[in-house]
């Protein structure tokens, strides 16, 4: 991509918002109409930027938004977002009035926090407290037991405007080639879930499945699915076989700050863990790992240069990075260099990163955001005005 602007700085991630709205269609024409889209947008949206993700992702017809954390669902509000805001981690009853200030829906595991909740609710006069409950179904994480649940919701529900917005549980082996663990936790929810009809309580919503659970396990899908990953290109396909055209969103460029000649026997980078066995041609990039660039990727990643592969060679510094270039071709400094992308014929994704170190995908593109600037692409990010 041309940048319009020389002087920003060399390594960028760049976020096509074009591929995420077509992610999200492509999801929505999976799910049919009868089951709602949760856009998960935690962790800022996975490191893409939570406020664009968002906003593509309602504008391509995700129903509502899911985050991790109060303060994250706050800076979402603080922007004019208006659709339900589910925070899907529950939190200590001295935060609980945070939820009512900010309209945002809790998940509510404890009596102490309900109380919180409903105390603040009364004092803002808020006429719906509407609250979410999770049930434990084998991840062993957060949630409580179906009888305990429905004793939590009863409760709350003493209270006028309460509502039972959500049921939800979380699965333990999304994505993995075995999924009968996952068929037990569906068992699980629906078991819970006739417990709550039989004492007269209706969710609005019932939710289990993530990214993982869309590919894999239709009979997951209850009548809302809480998407994250998906919507940002992964996973490519689940090991269960499951998989949906969905494309990478984020890119990570950078360009060549200096390249240098070594000779055999010469080392490169910290701790001299690269050794030349020949004369080779090195090639120094201005990022590292406060970038988000995995440190583990020390002379075991690839980068693109020139539509060739070439080998990542030494530690990865906190600010640079040394790649071996010396087969390819007319290699110049200055020269742009895809580290997470497609140039040519050739593509490296977020999976290929995790992948040569043994970490997850999930991992990869979240950390990716913390420094380096990102520019958003597409007509959609025009549109929306962040381009
Ligand atoms: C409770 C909950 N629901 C849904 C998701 C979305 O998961 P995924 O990114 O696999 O779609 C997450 C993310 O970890 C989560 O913690």
């Amino acid at each position: 991509m041309e940048r319009k602007n020389r002087f920003l700085r060399p390594s960028f991630l760049k976020i096509d918002l074009d591929r995420l709205a077509q992610n999200v269609r492509l999801l929505k024409k999976r799910l049919g109409r009868e089951v709602g889209l949760m856009a998960v947008v935690k962790a800022d949206g996975y490191g893409h930027g939570a406020l664009p993700v968002a906003k593509a992702a309602l504008v391509a017809g995700a129903n509502f938004l899911g985050v991790a954390l109060v303060e994250e669902g706050i800076v979402l509000r603080k922007t004019g977002i208006d659709v339900p805001i589910s925070v899907l981690y529950p939190d200590f009853p001295e935060r609980a009035e945070f939820f009512v200030r900010h309209d945002l829906i809790p998940t509510v595991i404890d009596e102490k926090f309900a109380r919180a909740y409903v105390r603040a609710s009364k004092k803002l006069r808020r006429k719906r407290i509407p609250f979410a409950v999770k049930i434990e179904t084998g991840l062993n994480r957060y949630g409580v037991s179906a009888e305990e649940a429905v004793r939590l919701t009863q409760s709350l529900l003493r209270h006028r405007g309460a509502l039972l917005w959500e049921l939800s549980s979380h699965l333990a082996t999304a994505s993995e080639e075995d999924i009968e663990f996952a068929r037990l936790q569906v068992q699980r929810l629906k078991d819970a879930r006739a417990l709550f009809e039989k004492a007269g309580i209706y969710p609005r919503y019932t939710s289990l499945a993530n990214s993982g659970a869309v590919l894999d396990l239709p009979e997951g899908y209850f009548n809302l699915v809480r998407v994250g990953v998906l919507l940002f290109g992964y996973p490519s396909r689940t090991a269960a076989g499951g998989s949906l055209p969905a494309k990478p969103v984020m890119f990570l460029e950078s360009r060549i700050a200096q390249l240098k000649t070594i000779g055999p026997g010469e080392t490169v980078g910290y701790g001299r863990e690269f050794g030349a066995s020949s004369e080779r041609l090195i090639a120094t990039l201005p990022l590292g790992f406060s970038d988000g660039y995995p440190r583990h990727l020390g002379n075991k990643g690839w980068v693109l240069v020139r539509g060739k592969r070439a080998p990542v060679v030494g530690r990865i510094a906190m600010d640079a990075i040394m790649v071996d270039v010396t087969e390819v071709p007319r290699v110049r400094a200055g020269d742009r260099v895809v580290l997470m992308g497609e140039m040519g014929a050739e593509k490296i994704t977020a999976e290929d990163l995790a992948g040569w170190i043994g970490t997850s995908p999930y991992e990869i593109i979240t950390r990716m955001g913390v420094r380096l600037p990102i520019e958003y692409t597409g007509k959609m990010a025009r549109k929306l005005g962040f381009a």
